[in-house]
């Protein structure tokens, strides 16, 4: 028994002829769609490129630091410290963050938060949990980056930082 013809009212044959040519445009549109989301891309990052390649991506004066570092030393302590350790240190679990951004470039930093990943080359089973949905995260990731980079570069000690500006007993 055939099963391919269409079925029901005898005009579905002709305007089925008209279909090809539909999909053409279809194909033509993604095509073009396709290079504006290229040409977005490339734009954003020839934009990250205009800053100076030796530029730190945090202010730290004096073990002082700016808003964006503080705020990336909080959102660290609310969404990474109980596994990764107070101040990036590591432990038990997982690895000190401090010597990962020894090594780790910013853009395999950002890929490893927004997607996690799971260790399959080792015995124990832990796990980083992908955080592209959590906005606290993914709002923050310069200023989290920043921080730990701070404490990588070894200008920004342990524990909860003083603001540039702020009073001693602060
Ligand atoms: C539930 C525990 C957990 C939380 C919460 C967590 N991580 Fe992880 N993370 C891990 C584990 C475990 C690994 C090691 C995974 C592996 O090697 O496969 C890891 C690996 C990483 C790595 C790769 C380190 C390297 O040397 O390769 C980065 C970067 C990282 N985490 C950043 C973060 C940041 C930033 C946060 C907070 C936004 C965070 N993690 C929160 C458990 C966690």
């Amino acid at each position: 028994m055939r099963r391919d013809r269409p079925t029901g009212h005898p005009n579905a044959e002709p305007r089925m002829a008209g279909r090809p040519s539909g999909r053409l445009a279809t194909t033509i549109f993604a095509a073009a769609l396709a290079c504006a989301v290229v040409s977005l891309a490339a734009s954003g990052i020839a934009r990250a490129d205009d800053a100076p390649a030796d530029a730190k991506p945090y202010v730290v004066q004096n073990g002082r630091v700016d808003h964006h570092v503080f705020n990336g030393y909080r959102r660290y302590g609310d969404n990474c410290l109980r596994c990764h350790g107070p101040d990036g240190a590591g432990s038990s679990y997982a690895p000190a963050l401090v010597d990962s951004l020894k090594h780790m470039t910013k853009e395999q930093f950002e890929d490893t938060v927004i997607n996690g990943r799971v260790d399959v080359n080792t015995a124990n089973q832990n796990v980083m949990p992908p955080f592209g949905l959590n906005p606290d995260v993914v709002e923050n990731l310069d200023d989290i980056y920043g921080y730990l980079k701070a404490r990588s570069d070894g200008v920004l000690g342990r524990g909860r930082p003083k603001k540039i500006g702020d009073d001693d007993d602060n």
